[in-house]
């Protein structure tokens, strides 16, 4: 039986990453899975790393049956150590490494006031601390071989803020701002390094985390402009072109991708056509 389509990778030609490798933190679920499963879609041998094993499960079945070219490794990106010694390993047994996505993420909401030290630190060292580790370890392979991606998933509340999530806010900051000091200090290199905000998704680790009954879940969907979350093969699709050839001059950049949630004008005068007249487009 034919298998479907991957979503995600049919706006690309079908060897954009054939023979480079790819890393995706986190890839086993939500968004890093999507990415995972475009990059291997279209030629990437793509290894996917986090905590859990259980999490890759899905992705490894997967690969097996579409004869994707993948593997997964057990990471906890809050150790230097563990991050430099996977990446060294992927270099050894690849002989290179042409793509990094630091997707792994943690967040919960709670008000700042209450919010305990250890808490902070949680969010903050897997978000911040471990997009550093895995940048500085995978792009100084990526300086060697003088030619590299690296893309970042952020959230608009790194430039807006956002109260309740005053740690995740704080750290998806720290990494956009990391991206672009980055993207200057190795574009000289070859390497590129770009970021992407998307709104809302529907994930195992929002849901639970974020918006865990129907009626959160209904007042942010409702809040988006466009009246809907994002597909998560749609927030992927965007990730695949920022990392593939057609943007060779893009570096440092953060693509938006929220139905237009971030723009912030919110809805005061939508229904204000002139009386008797039909709101309709002319
Ligand atoms: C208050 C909390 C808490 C909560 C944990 N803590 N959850 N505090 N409210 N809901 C506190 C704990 O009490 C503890 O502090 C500290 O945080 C560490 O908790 P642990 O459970 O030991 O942490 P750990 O096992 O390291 O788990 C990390 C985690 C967890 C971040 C807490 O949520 C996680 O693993 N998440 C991964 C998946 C995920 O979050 N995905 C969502 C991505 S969505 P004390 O002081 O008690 O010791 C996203 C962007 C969404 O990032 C943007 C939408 C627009
Ligand atoms: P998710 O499925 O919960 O993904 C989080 C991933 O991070 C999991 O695979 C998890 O795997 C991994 N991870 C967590 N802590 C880790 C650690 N210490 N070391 C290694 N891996 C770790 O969530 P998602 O919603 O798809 O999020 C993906 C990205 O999109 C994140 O960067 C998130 O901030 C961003 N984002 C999400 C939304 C949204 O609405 N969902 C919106 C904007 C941005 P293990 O548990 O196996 O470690």
């Amino acid at each position: 039986m034919a298998l479907p389509p991957i979503q995600q990778a049919k706006w690309l030609p079908a060897d954009t990453f054939k023979n480079e490798v790819a890393l995706v933190t986190g890839g086993g679920t939500g968004l890093g899975l999507q990415i995972s499963r475009g990059l291997a879609e279209l030629g990437a041998q793509v290894v996917i790393a986090s905590r859990t094993q259980s999490n890759h499960g899905p992705f490894l079945e997967e690969a097996e049956a579409r004869g994707w070219s993948v593997e997964s490794l057990q990471l906890d990106v809050r150790e230097p150590a563990q991050c430099q010694s996977l990446i060294d390993g992927i270099v050894e047994r690849h002989g290179r490494l042409d793509h990094l996505v630091n997707n792994a993420a943690g967040n919960f909401v709670c008000p700042t006031h209450r919010l305990s030290a250890n808490a902070w630190r949680a969010v903050l060292s897997i978000v911040l601390d471990g997009t550093f580790y895995c940048s500085k370890y995978a792009g100084r392979h990526m300086l060697k071989a003088g030619k590299g991606t690296q893309l970042n998933i952020v959230a608009t509340y790194a430039w807006t803020g956002m109260p309740g999530v005053a740690h995740s806010a704080s750290a998806k900051s720290g990494v956009l701002t990391l991206s672009k000091t980055l993207a200057a200090e190795w574009a000289p290199h070859g390497v590129r390094v770009n970021a992407v905000a998307p709104g809302p998704f529907t994930s195992d680790g929002a849901k639970g985390n974020l918006w865990p009954d129907d009626e959160t879940e209904e007042r942010i969907r409702s809040s988006v402009p466009m009246g809907r979350f994002a597909g998560k093969a749609e927030v992927a699709a965007q990730c695949l072109w920022l990392m593939g050839p057609a943007c060779s001059y893009v570096t440092g950049d953060c693509l938006t991708i929220d139905g237009g949630l971030s723009l912030g004008a919110g809805r005061l005068f939508a229904d204000g056509a002139r009386p008797g007249k039909k709101d309709t487009p002319r």
